[in-house]
């Protein structure tokens, strides 16, 4: 598995995904529909969300509200098909994030690919992409019932920071955030 920049040529491979009942980049595009709908008028739309570093646009959340978009890079989990995504992103301003971002990386496997490990992997290579931003250390945030997703943090070396609650306008409830250091 390797983890890859969003392409004209690997853009079909993520729809068929998002087709297959993937729930996709909710919070970049608002919806499978609408992501499907601007991928069928303007594809290079759809792309240039997925752009390194672009803060264009915004951040949809479930109650319908908006905030601004935070710069990231977006890279999709690639094994010879698309397994999934990555995402890390920072504050435009530097400082800490804001609350209703959940850490500093976001990660999803599509449900027929789980439990081969590749959200570990893409995890620790996605450490890598942030070392070489400069970052000092990651923060992350999982649901305290998401055990998955808590495994692959904790396989690369993530340290329970504290447990929280997470605003409402990103799901609230009970949530546990860690740490990985990279220096
Ligand atoms: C969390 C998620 C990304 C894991 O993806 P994945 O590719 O299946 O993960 P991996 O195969 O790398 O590893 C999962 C680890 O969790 C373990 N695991 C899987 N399901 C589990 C469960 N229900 N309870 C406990 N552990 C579980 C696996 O055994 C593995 O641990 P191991 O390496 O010690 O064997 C995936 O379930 C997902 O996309 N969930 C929905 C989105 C999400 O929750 N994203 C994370 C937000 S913080």
């Amino acid at each position: 598995m390797e983890l890859l920049t969003p392409s004209p040529e690997l853009l079909d491979g993520y729809l068929d995904a998002v087709r297959r009942g993937w729930p996709g980049d909710r919070v970049l595009f608002g919806s499978t529909s609408a992501l499907l709908a601007l991928a069928d008028s303007q594809p290079g739309a759809v792309l240039a969300r997925l752009a390194d570093r672009s803060p264009d646009g915004v951040r949809f959340f479930a109650d319908g509200t908006t905030a601004p978009a935070l710069p990231a890079l977006f890279r999709w989990m690639w094994d010879g098909q698309f397994v999934g995504n990555i995402d890390l992103r920072w504050p435009s301003t530097g400082g800490t994030l804001p609350d209703d971002v959940p850490g500093h990386i976001g990660y999803g496997t599509v449900e027929w690919m789980r439990g081969r490990g590749y959200a570990t992997r893409a995890l620790a290579l996605m450490l890598v992409l942030a070392r070489q931003e400069g970052m000092a250390e990651v923060e992350l945030v999982t649901d305290v019932g998401n055990l998955a997703s808590q495994r692959v943090v904790e396989r690369n070396g993530g340290v329970l920071v504290e447990e929280f609650t997470k605003p409402d306008r990103i799901g609230g409830g009970a949530a546990y955030r860690w740490r990985i250091d990279l220096r």
